[in-house]
């Protein structure tokens, strides 16, 4: 949420913030500005809206530049004021010398504030961020020390921040510090780089150093310096950023949404990687670190996530059960954090965040850490804070995943389940030997299958056309496709504002039902062969009944549903417990094509981010 670029250097202060911006947008688009050191003064240039209005806007006033040296860029998620240019970052202090971008909450800004005004402190914004520009500049008008003005007031500060800070005075110096937010240098030859996360400055160096909680960093040019908060000189790892540029490129896609849907393939061969050599020998899963023995005895997990994240962990709930007999929860992370738990040290926890950066699930596991519970992390981004809280990690080799609706993050996920739970089978001897050689063989094919859907998506352009004027959905399923169910009516209702509501298909006579008549139409999720099968028609009959349009997503094999239904999305044949990983792809695609024939901005849907850095 919100994002961060700071430079200092050689090149043009301006585009490199820019381009730093526009890779970082997908974190936020309410507003954008940057401040520059330029001609011995702070100038600040912001706009409301997306970054192009920025760009436009510093566009017409280029002329009044001379040669900056230094800048801090910052594109907001609005949390405190709402969305509107005054509330805009950067803020300055009451003369203006000062500057100050930020990510995250202060949550005693207003007793800060309270004592600031009665300083003589001049604010002119709603936001939290402004408070600290007024403290920053009261610290550093006693010591006439940026970074000791920065390492006094970040002690003051409650709550979560990755903050920037340039001075007037200061030439070509930019401080940056970290609680609870991500933030990390980025080291150049003659130049460096300060960022809320890396595809800001990917395009310019691969190396990097991630700044821990109450780090505080000082660049200039040619110099990194490192310190906690009490001035102590640090000596961090710098390390080599996997990601390449092209990775932030839409190769051709129309939209980077769209990308990443026809990455799923390759994204699940990557996934697979060195996992499984070989379907009569055992799924390689080093990266889980416990115990075999303790594995053996586990019986209780407990997996916490968010969105997305938290479907593909209600996947992961289904089969690890099934494979393994091991009881899982699954929990919102916002929900787990609020209450009495039972985890303990016998507890397995499992944290799942496509960003690493989710800061419900951030919370959630440490206080799973705090429990003395061994945590497990499947994420994205290894490089994130959420990784680095893990006692285990699995990393699922998404690559970077701009679009903010997960799309391949959560093929990589449920992939990965399936791993985990066939690794905890096999230890536990749970499953039969041929019924998991079946299992690996059919999950090597998943990729060939997923590229036979992408090879031919006309059916589903045509069916998101028919059904792009409805105003609500819904989707049914039962057992594992349930999470499906739920994924696909939340893609909808992220890109193109659709009202979709995902239910079990046996509770849509308990309730929902009243719902339906002509105006809503039912996408029904069903698999032949699978266990509930049967019912998911009957379930889909009693719609019809109430004279609701009916839409099936099935295999290419079930050949009797063309009379009940009025639109039939096929995938290749599979069998039921792996079809999450197929039907998931036509969903995506639905959402994506429905949203595009409404006009909506499917890569950045209104009031989203693409991580969710606040509680
Ligand atoms: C997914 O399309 C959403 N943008 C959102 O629900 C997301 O999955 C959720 O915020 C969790 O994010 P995470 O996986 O990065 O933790």
């Amino acid at each position: 949420m919100c994002g961060i670029v700071g430079y200092t250097g050689y090149r043009d202060v301006v585009s490199v913030l820019l381009k730093g911006l526009t890779n970082l947008e997908y974190r936020g688009y309410d507003s954008a500005g940057i401040a520059l050191r330029d001609d011995n003064r702070i100038k600040v240039y912001k706009s409301l809206g997306k970054l192009i209005n920025l760009k436009n806007e510093i566009e017409e006033k280029k002329h009044e530049l001379k040669h900056p040296t230094s800048g801090i860029g910052h594109i907001r998620w609005a949390t405190h004021g709402a969305p509107s240019l005054v509330n805009a970052h950067p803020h300055t202090c009451t003369c203006g010398n000062l500057v100050v971008v930020h990510n995250g909450i202060i949550e005693n800004y207003k007793e800060l504030r309270e004592e600031l005004i009665k300083k003589g402190c001049k604010f002119r914004s709603e936001t939290d961020t402004e408070t600290i520009a007024h403290l920053m500049a009261d610290e550093y008008s006693k010591t006439k020390d940026l970074e000791k003005a920065v390492r006094n007031s970040v002690k003051r500060l409650q709550g979560a921040y990755a903050v920037c800070v340039m001075h007037k005075d200061v030439p070509d110096v930019i401080v940056g510090a970290r609680k609870h937010a991500p933030m990390l240098v980025g080291a150049g030859e003659g130049e460096n780089f300060i960022a809320s996360d890396t595809p800001a400055i990917i395009e310019y160096t691969k190396k990097a150093i991630y700044l821990d909680d109450n780090e505080i960093a000082v660049i200039t040019k040619d110099n990194i310096k490192i310190t906690d908060t009490d001035g102590n000189i640090l000596h961090k790892k710098t390390e080599i950023l996997p990601w390449e540029p092209v990775a932030l490129s839409k190769l051709g896609f129309k939209h980077f949404m769209l990308k990443e849907i026809h990455e799923q393939p390759d994204v699940i061969r990557n996934v697979l990687n060195g996992k499984i050599y070989d379907i009569d020998g055992p799924v390689i899963l080093n990266e889980v670190k416990l115990d075999k023995e303790i594995l053996k005895k586990l019986n209780k997990i407990e997996i916490i996530a968010c969105g997305t994240s938290l479907h593909a962990a209600m996947v992961g709930k289904y089969i690890i059960e099934d494979f393994a007999g091991i009881s899982v929860e699954v929990e919102a992370s916002s929900e787990y954090i609020y209450r009495k738990t039972t985890t303990d040290s016998s507890t397995l926890v499992i944290g799942v965040s496509q960003s690493g950066e989710t800061a419900d699930t951030i919370t959630a596991i440490k206080q799973a850490k705090e429990k003395n519970a061994h945590v497990l992390i499947i994420t994205n981004r290894p490089d994130s804070n959420m990784a680095r809280l893990a006692d285990s990690l699995i990393p699922v080799n998404a690559g970077i995943e701009v679009s903010v609706a997960a799309t391949k993050s959560y093929t990589a996920q449920l992939i990965s389940f399936y791993l985990l739970a066939m690794h905890l089978a096999e230890i536990k001897e749970t499953l039969d030997k041929t019924y998991l050689k079946n299992l690996k063989h059919e999950l090597i094919q998943l990729p060939t299958k997923i590229e036979e859907i992408l090879s031919n998506t006309s059916g589903i352009q045509e069916c998101a056309r028919k059904f792009s004027s409805y105003k609500n959905f819904i989707y049914i399923a039962r057992g594992i496709n349930l999470a499906s169910a739920y994924e696909g009516a939340l893609k909808l209702k992220e890109i193109s504002y659709i009202n979709a509501t995902g239910y079990p298909a046996g509770e849509l006579k308990h309730g929902p039902i009243a719902m339906l008549d002509e105006t809503m139409p039912v996408l029904s999720i069903l698999i032949p062969g699978g266990i509930s099968y049967d019912k998911i028609l009957s379930n889909s009959e009693e719609a019809k009944a109430r004279n609701a349009k009916l839409i099936a997503l099935t295999s290419s094999c079930d050949k009797n549903i063309d009379m009940l239904f009025d639109y039939v999305l096929r995938i290749p044949d599979i069998s039921e417990i792996l079809s999450p990983a197929l039907t998931c792809v036509p969903l995506q695609l639905l959402a994506y094509y429905i949203a595009e024939f409404l006009g909506k901005d499917v890569d950045q849907p209104r009031n989203l981010a693409k991580s969710v850095t606040v509680e």
